[in-house]
């Protein structure tokens, strides 16, 4: 006999007669002395078992009271009706009177409950992983991630994508973050560094005849977390030859149609485009939320040249009108200036406009504007009687950065970020290169593969600010949860890039000369994607941490606490792979 005739997910009334064997752990105990109830619990639910003084045998009856929480154990015993069925459980008509018990293991007290919601706090949880993946919430997150994954797989696969692998120790890419570094032994003083995607590999594939190539893949980072990062997380990378920027969105506008019907029973109807400028004009924001409306109004036109300093020294002016916002009090409105005002976002102060039923305004700049600009103001942002105009201003970068935390914020208070909804945004014609004021140089947007525009080429000699890129980003939910680019191909065109990003000709040939070369061996015309898999199955499961469905995460100061990584090495490791650090005089 094995362990087990049936899941604890399985058995239903039908099954009313049948001897069975179950396994699992102990959930719930009941003990009532004459009586013993015990929920016996594995990955695919629940089923109750009782122990009855009049029909269980004296032996079971005491190994039963013996039980503890978290104990693994195999019983033997017939499916009967439940005299007080549980509508809200699938096992919930039946019970299983158990004639035969064994304790497979038992277990100490777990620190923390093991339910769908546990007094553990993050820590412990974290301390504690494999209890917490015991609980349905952890359980289910990877069971839809393998769901989505499985439907991600199989999508592709059916449109003639092969998944490659490629190597994990590798030498460093740059896409912007630092590289996790492996030290050689066999090689003194060099050092592998982790990819921080599979960008250069897959180009090498396309000229490799592969045509069409994906692959779920880790990705290493070593960069600040946050709620949607980590410093591994995995990515469905893809890469197509013989294509331009609209095979590359239709395609994958595709899988993505494909993931929310199969997995949320969603329509898509619209994938909408939306460029850069307008994207950063409008919310702010590269990633724009545009389930819920809130659009940027700038006001320069209608705010400056008043008496107001503020507003008249400010590069931008700009409001968004918040739904009903008219009805917060004085103290609440002040509250929200403080929240603006915090550290994290970091407006300098906050003005704003009442717009009364009445069709009568009231602003806390009353002293500088009439109800004439007011209403200019109104119409701007679109605001209508009952909302509260906020308006910020200052460098403008920095204010619409500030204005789109304001709005999400409202947004997420107004309960206007339904889980359940779903509206992606292809986000297209990113600057090609960004200034950056520590290393007063330009950096690829995206990355230095990435080819201009078509036609942009000569744009970068003169003006290399205003170069756009054949880039896009799928945005859902407001989430970045896509990126990629049509790449360069022409080795010398490439070989320019790297000379706008400031390389070296030795540099560049010592960095990727390999790259370089294999243009030269009749490269094709090639693009790519890779979505954020951790995001995007975050999203689709109407959450945004990613950590809840990651099987073992790392917490906000790259440790994973479980297995306490990262963690020192003895002197012999350190002294092979020539780590040693000898005590400086
Ligand atoms: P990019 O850097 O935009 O592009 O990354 C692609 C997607 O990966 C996800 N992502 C992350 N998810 C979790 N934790 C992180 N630290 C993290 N960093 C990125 C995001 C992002 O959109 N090689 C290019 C792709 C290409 O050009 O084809 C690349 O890696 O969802």
């Amino acid at each position: 006999m094995g362990y087990r005739t049936h899941t604890n997910g399985e058995l239903r009334a039908e099954n009313i007669g049948e001897t069975v064997t179950l396994s699992g752990w102990v959930q719930k105990i009941r003990d009532k002395g004459f009586m013993i109830w015990v929920d016996l619990r594995d990955r695919y639910g629940i089923t109750q078992l009782i122990f009855d003084e009049e029909r269980t045998s004296k032996d079971v009856m005491e190994i039963a009271s013996g039980l503890g929480r978290e104990f693994v154990i195999q019983v033997k015993g017939d499916v009967i009706e439940r005299e007080s069925k549980n509508p809200n459980m699938n096992t919930g008509d039946i019970e299983i009177l158990v004639s035969e018990i064994e304790v497979l293991n038992a277990s100490l007290t777990p620190p923390f409950t093991i339910e769908k919601e546990t007094d553990g706090g993050e820590d412990l949880r974290m301390k504690y992983r494999y209890l917490d993946i015991r609980r349905a919430p952890v359980r289910n997150n990877l069971m839809f991630r393998h769901k989505v994954t499985m439907a991600v797989r199989n999508y592709l696969s059916d449109k003639d994508f092969i998944e490659v692998e490629t190597p994990y120790l590798i030498k460093s890419t740059p896409e912007g973050a630092r590289d996790f570094i492996v030290p050689s032994r066999m090689n003194e003083g060099q050092f592998y560094a982790l990819p921080q995607s599979p960008q250069t590999f897959k180009q090498l594939l396309m000229v490799g005849g592969m045509d069409k190539y994906f692959q779920i893949v880790k990705c290493f980072r070593d960069e600040d977390l946050r709620a949607d990062r980590q410093p591994e997380f995995t990515q469905i990378d893809c890469e197509m030859a013989f294509v331009e920027q609209e095979d590359i969105l239709q395609t994958f506008e595709g899988l993505t149609r494909h993931l929310l019907k199969e997995i949320n029973g969603v329509t898509v109807d619209e994938f909408p485009r939306m460029t850069y400028d307008e994207a950063m004009r409008k919310y702010g924001n590269d990633k724009p939320d545009i389930r819920f409306g809130m659009e940027f109004g700038e006001l320069n036109e209608v705010a400056q040249h008043k008496d107001f300093n503020v507003f008249n020294s400010a590069e931008l002016v700009v409001g968004i009108a918040i739904p009903g916002g008219n009805e917060y009090s004085r103290k609440d409105i002040d509250k929200l200036i403080d929240w603006v005002k915090r550290p994290q976002v970091g407006a300098k102060g906050m003005v704003y406009v009442r717009c009364n039923d009445d069709g009568s305004y009231k602003s806390s700049v009353d002293k500088f504007y009439d109800e004439e600009d007011l209403a200019k103001w109104a119409k701007k942002t679109g605001a209508k009687a009952g909302d509260l105009i906020c308006v910020l201003s200052g460098d403008a970068s920095q204010t619409r950065a500030q204005l789109s935390a304001l709005r999400m914020e409202m947004a997420t208070r107004l309960g206007l970020r339904k889980s359940d909804e779903f509206a992606p945004l292809w986000v297209i014609d990113f600057p090609l290169l960004e200034w950056d004021e520590e290393t007063e140089r330009y950096h690829a947007m995206h990355h230095p593969f990435t080819s201009p525009k078509p036609g942009q080429m000569e744009l970068l000699k003169n003006d290399p600010g205003a170069v756009k890129a054949n880039a896009y980003d799928l945005v859902l939910n407001g989430n970045e949860i896509g990126g990629g680019s049509i790449r360069i191909f022409d080795k010398e065109i490439q070989s320019k890039m790297f000379d706008y990003l400031g390389f070296t000709k030795e540099e560049a040939k010592a960095q990727f000369g390999f790259l370089m070369d294999a243009f030269q061996y009749g490269a094709p015309p090639h693009g790519g994607i890779a979505f954020g898999l951790d995001r995007l199955v975050a999203i689709l499961g109407g959450q945004e941490t990613i950590r809840d469905f990651i099987a073992f995460p790392k917490n906000n100061a790259g440790r994973d606490v479980m297995i306490d990584a990262p963690a020192v090495l003895d002197e012999e490791q350190l002294e092979e792979l020539h780590l040693k650090v000898t005590a400086q005089p």
